[in-house]
């Protein structure tokens, strides 16, 4: 176990910090690939100057650290300087956010329906102790399941499972706090909510039960989960309380309680209804053993991009938009 010099267990003090009471995490990790895809959105070119502009624009936004308690970030974004010469470890260090870095390598396809499994362990350690040394307090790695007649299937389940538990583990022994991410992709398909219950609650119970099996140190990591949601395409809609309920009845019968977080991925909601589900879940459910909290990408972001339009006009407005959400999304941390 790591310890710091006053022998407290850093996992999970960082593990703590990045849940503490009204602050949340600022997924800003998304791949050159989606940040091109991001960036056309507005007709911004997607250039290493562009993204790097649009990073600094996010983490120089005053007030940030109100909300945010750490920002996952790209390889390339920890790694390079931002437009005003900083490295943005130092620029977030600056700010007592925690800087994390996604460390997964993508998805490859398993089967002709399109289910995958995670790559990137290969060298993991030996990369996870370089991001350390650049600053990286705390890693991420995305698992992705399908919803469908047959998915996920066992082997889907299983290798991610064991993906995910690799990866926290590895993490653990090198001193950064493992976020764990398996997304189901709840909102894509004509299920039901309680098919994305079903799955859900699969997909995390084997989860758990691999990440034991590694000897995974529980308060050392979070958990980044889907919410509980119907397809897009169900004929069943759901009430903001439907959502909370299944997804906290979800998640009680998955999560152990040494766990100190779950973060929420926003996974294609709205920024409002991103917001909405975690107030309701707050709301209704106060004094669980572990904090509900987010680790939005597009929900905090999204605004601030349609703000920014690449303009440098645009930049204090665009940091007006993200933190009028952040304060929104941390006032739902409060039910509120
Ligand atoms: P979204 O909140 O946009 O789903 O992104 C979160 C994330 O980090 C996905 O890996």
């Amino acid at each position: 176990m790591v310890t710091d010099q006053a022998g407290e267990n850093i996992l999970a003090k960082v593990a703590r910090e990045l849940v503490a009471s009204r602050k949340g995490i600022l997924a800003a990790d998304e791949s050159t690939g989606t940040m091109k895809k991001r960036l056309d959105a507005i007709g911004v070119e997607a250039t290493p100057e562009n993204r790097a502009m649009w990073r600094e624009i996010m983490a120089g936004a005053q007030g940030i650290e109100e909300t945010i308690s750490g920002e996952i970030l790209f390889d390339e974004t920890l790694r390079s300087p931002l437009p005003n010469g900083k490295m943005i470890s130092d620029l977030l260090k600056s700010k007592n956010i925690h800087p994390g870095i996604k460390v997964d390598g993508g998805v490859v396809k398993i089967n002709e329906q399109g289910e995958t499994f995670t790559q990137g362990l290969d060298n993991l350690e030996t990369r996870l102790m370089e991001y350390k040394k650049m600053g990286a307090t705390f890693a991420k790695w995305r698992a992705v399941y399908k919803i469908g007649e047959k998915m996920p299937s066992t082997v889907a389940v299983t290798s991610n499972s064991i993906g995910l538990a690799q990866y926290a583990f590895l993490c653990q022994r090198v001193g950064l706090v493992p976020i764990v991410e398996p997304e189901i992709l709840v909102l894509e398909g004509n299920h039901d909510i309680n098919k994305s219950k079903e799955v859900t609650t699969v997909v995390l119970k084997d989860v758990f039960y691999w990440l034991k099996q590694f000897g995974v140190q529980l308060n050392g990591m979070l958990l980044k989960p889907n919410m509980v949601l119907p397809g897009k395409d169900s004929q069943n809609k759901s009430s903001a309380e439907e959502i909370a309920r299944l997804t906290v009845e979800t998640l009680k019968a998955t999560v152990p309680p040494e766990v100190p977080g779950i973060v929420f991925l926003s996974g294609g909601l709205t920024p409002d209804q991103s917001t909405e589900y975690l107030k309701t879940m707050n709301a209704m459910y106060p004094g669980l053993s572990w904090q509900l909290s987010y680790s939005f990408g597009r929900a905090l972001q999204q605004e601030a991009l349609q703000a920014w339009m690449g303009k440098s006009e645009n930049v204090k407005a665009t940091q007006d938009a993200f933190m009028v959400r952040a304060r929104k999304v941390s006032q739902a941390r409060d039910g509120k």
